[in-house]
């Protein structure tokens, strides 16, 4: 079998409405795992969880907005009577703010981009955690989708570039902490793909500039993520914790 193979495995993925936390569900289910979709817009991830299902797999969509904690636990719950516990959570859903220095940004943006990209991984992994050990799971795996802008960014990425700073430093403080509870904790930080997040750089004037600081000479594409996503979602990364695995065509390795 090969080490990759998810059967009988359990994928809570937040944000899956979109980009890639819509193209993971498809990715996971092939390999065999159960999912459950969560996002704002309930009925975007129903129809991806009826697509899935429809091609022979097991998938819930359901109503999560991962800022709120009555959202979060009513996911929680409803996934686990669908689809029995978790055994993987990616926290996956983010945003930015446009493209704003730190002295363009409000609190509203500092305040959504913050809470939806940092706060809520905590939150959604503190829940995750409660209920790994109240059904005495063990094997547990949180997988963070942080980015490369964690450690090299460029102007006009506050505080979008803040939150994944911070949220690769938890990643790194849970590695340490979540252990105790059966739970192993990686980050995958992917370079610039085209989605929502991403749009504002990727389409403007500066995109092929900026893409020649790639030394691969192009941005992502969603397949780039799939292997990565595999590895750190099976049993195949079982060893690694508090790794950040960056997959970005070599952009961290030159200047931004
Ligand atoms: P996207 O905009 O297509 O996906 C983000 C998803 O998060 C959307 O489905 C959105 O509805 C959801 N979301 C936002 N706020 C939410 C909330 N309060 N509750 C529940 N769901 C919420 O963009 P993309 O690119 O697929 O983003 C996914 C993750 O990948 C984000 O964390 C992003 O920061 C990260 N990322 C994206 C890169 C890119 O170049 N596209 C590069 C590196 C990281």
């Amino acid at each position: 079998m090969s080490p990759f193979n998810l059967d009988g495995k359990h994928v809570a993925i937040t944000g899956a409405s979109s980009g890639f936390g819509h193209h993971f569900a498809g990715v996971l289910a092939g390999a065999g795992a159960a999912v459950s979709l969560g996002a704002r817009r309930v009925e975007k991830v129903q129809a991806r969880a009826d697509e899935i299902t429809a091609s022979g797999g097991k998938a819930l969509g359901a109503a999560l907005d991962v800022t709120d904690k009555a959202s979060a636990e009513k996911f929680f719950a409803a996934a686990e009577a669908a689809l029995g516990p978790v055994d993987v959570l990616i926290n996956n859903a983010g945003i930015e703010a446009g493209a704003k220095t730190y002295m363009m940004i409000d609190e509203d943006d500092w305040h959504s981009v913050i809470d939806t990209n940092l706060k809520s991984a905590w939150l959604m992994s503190k829940l995750y955690t409660e209920r790994v050990v109240a059904n005495k799971l063990s094997g547990g795996n949180i997988i963070n989708v942080s980015s490369i802008t964690d450690t090299r960014t460029i102007k006009g990425q506050f505080p979008y570039a803040v939150s994944k700073g911070g949220l690769t430093r938890m990643t790194e403080v849970l590695a340490l902490e979540a252990p105790r509870y059966g739970i192993r904790v990686n980050a995958l930080a992917p370079g610039y793909i085209l989605t929502d997040v991403s749009r504002v750089l990727l389409e403007s004037e500066m995109a092929p500039e900026f893409m020649k600081g790639i030394p691969l000479r192009r941005f992502g594409e969603f397949e780039d993520l799939d292997g990565p996503l595999l590895l750190l979602a099976s049993d195949a990364s079982a060893y690694m914790n508090g790794s950040v695995v960056v997959v970005d065509g070599g952009h961290i390795c030159a200047s931004l």
